[in-house]
C-alpha cells in the first residue's frame, strides 16, 4: 500500500511520495499502520497522524522537511532524505502515535467547493429569494461561510474584497458569476461526526488531513478555520437521510431552503443514497426546496440529474441543481467541475 501511495502521490505531493517510498522499504514503520481499526489502514491516516504531531511540535528537525511548516518558520528544507527524521520522530513521539492511530479517522473539508456552490446559489437568489442554506456532510461547517470568502473566476471576475481567504476557480463556458456574494439569511450544517474548529486539537486534526506539500490549500483552510472560530458556525450532529427534513423544515421558516452536498453521498450505500432522495422529495412536496450537489456520478449513480456517461476521469464531479417548484422536481446538471473547484465547466443555465 505503501508503495502504490508514493507512486501515485509523487507528482502532486512529492513529501508524502518520498516518505511513502521510505516507509514501503521499513516494515517497522509500515507496522506502525497495524494499530489502527482494520477498516482505516490507509498510508494517508499515518501521514495524516505523523502531520498532527509535526504540527504540535514545529520545533523538531522533521518539520522543516514539510514545505507548509517550513514556509511558517521561513526555514529552508535541510539537505539528505526526510525519512531519517522521519524514523526518528515516529520513534520519539511512538506513544502519541499509537494513539492517534487507534482513535482517528481522516476527515476533510474543503473550501474550494464554494466556488462551485456560488453561480448556482446567484441562480437560485434570482428565481426564489434570499435563503437558508443547510449543507449536509458539513464537516466543520466551514463551506457554510462563503459570505466572508473572497472569490476570483478566470474568466469570470471578482466577487468581494478585503477577506484573508480567497478561492480561485478557472471557468469554461458562461457560468453565471454574480457580482456580488448571495444573500444568506442562515446557515446551518449536520454531519455524522461534525468537527468543532474552536477545539484546537480538532481544528489541527483538519489541518493535518491536508497534504504538507499542498501549502496555499492549507493555509487557506487555516485562514477559513480562524473565520470560523471568530463567526461561529453551527453544525449539528445527526444523519443525512433522518435528519435533514428537519433542517429543510427549520430553515424554510427564515428563507427559500437549500440544501448543498459535496462529496458526501458516495460515503452512503445506494439504499441510502435513494433515502435521501425520497427525504428531500418529502420535503420538496411541502414547500419550494433547492438542492445542489457537487457528487461523483460514477460512485453516485442513483443521483437525479447526473450524467448519463460520467466522464472517465479519477475524481469526476458534476454540478447539479436540483428544484422543488409546486411539488415537481427538475434536475439540471450545469458543470462539470475539479473534485476541490479549482475549475468548473459550464454546461448550460437552466431557465
Ligand atoms: C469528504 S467529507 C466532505 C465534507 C464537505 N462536504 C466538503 O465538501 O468539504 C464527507 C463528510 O460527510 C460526512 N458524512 C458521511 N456520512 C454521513 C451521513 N450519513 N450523515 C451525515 N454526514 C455524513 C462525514 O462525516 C464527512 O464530514
Amino acid at each position: 500500500m505503501f508503495g502504490d501511495f508514493a507512486r501515485h502521490s509523487a507528482t502532486a505531493a512529492p513529501l508524502y511520495g518520498e516518505l511513502s517510498d521510505g516507509v514501503a522499504d521499513d516494515p517497522e514503520l509500515a507496522a506502525l499502520l497495524l494499530t489502527a481499526p482494520v477498516v482505516q489502514r490507509q498510508p494517508v491516516l499515518l501521514f495524516a497522524c505523523v502531520h498532527w504531531l509535526v504540527l504540535a511540535h514545529p520545533d523538531e528537525p522533521l518539520a522543516a522537511f514539510y514545505p507548509n511548516v517550513a514556509a511558517r518558520l521561513g526555514v529552508e528544507r535541510p539537505p539528505g532524505p526526510a525519512i531519517e527524521a522521519f524514523r526518528a520522530f515516529c520513534g520519539d513521539h511512538a506513544a502519541d502515535l499509537r494513539r492517534l492511530l487507534s482513535t482517528r479517522r481522516t476527515q476533510t473539508n474543503e473550501i474550494g467547493r464554494t466556488a462551485l456552490f456560488l453561480p448556482v446559489f446567484a441562480l437560485v437568489e434570482r428565481d426564489a429569494g434570499p435563503f437558508a442554506h443547510v449543507d449536509v456532510g458539513a464537516s466543520a461547517g466551514l463551506n457554510l461561510l462563503h459570505p466572508f470568502y473572497d472569490f476570483s473566476y478566470e474568466p469570470g471576475g471578482e466577487i468581494g474584497s478585503g477577506s484573508t481567504v480567497r478561492i480561485t476557480c478557472g471557468t469554461r463556458g458562461q457560468p453565471p458569476i454574480p457580482s456580488t456574494r448571495p444573500t444568506v439569511v442562515s446557515g446551518t450544517g449536520l454531519d455524522a461526526t461534525p468537527i468543532d474548529v474552536r477545539d484546537p486539537d480538532q481544528a489541527r486534526w483538519l489541518e493535518a488531513c491536508v497534504w504538507p506539500d499542498q501549502v496555499e490549500r492549507f493555509e487557506r483552510l487555516a485562514a477559513a478555520v480562524a473565520i470560523a472560530v471568530r463567526e461561529g458556525v453551527d453544525v449539528r450532529r445527526g444523519d443525512a437521510v433522518t435528519d435533514v427534513g428537519a433542517l429543510v423544515a427549520e430553515a424554510a421558516a427564515v428563507g427559500h431552503p437549500v440544501v448543498t452536498t459535496s462529496w458526501v453521498l458516495n460515503y452512503l450505500t445506494s439504499a441510502q443514497r435513494l433515502a435521501f432522495v425520497a427525504a428531500l422529495d418529502a420535503a420538496g412536496a411541502e414547500r419550494d426546496l433547492s438542492w445542489v450537489y457537487a457528487e461523483n456520478p460514477t460512485l453516485c449513480p442513483e443521483l437525479p440529474g447526473g450524467p448519463v456517461r460520467p466522464p472517465s476521469a479519477s475524481d469526476p464531479t458534476a454540478l447539479v441543481l436540483v428544484r422543488w417548484r409546486g411539488g415537481r422536481r427538475e434536475a439540471v446538471h450545469v458543470a462539470d467541475t475539479h473534485p476541490h473547484g479549482r475549475w468548473l465547466h459550464w454546461l448550460g443555465t437552466p431557465t
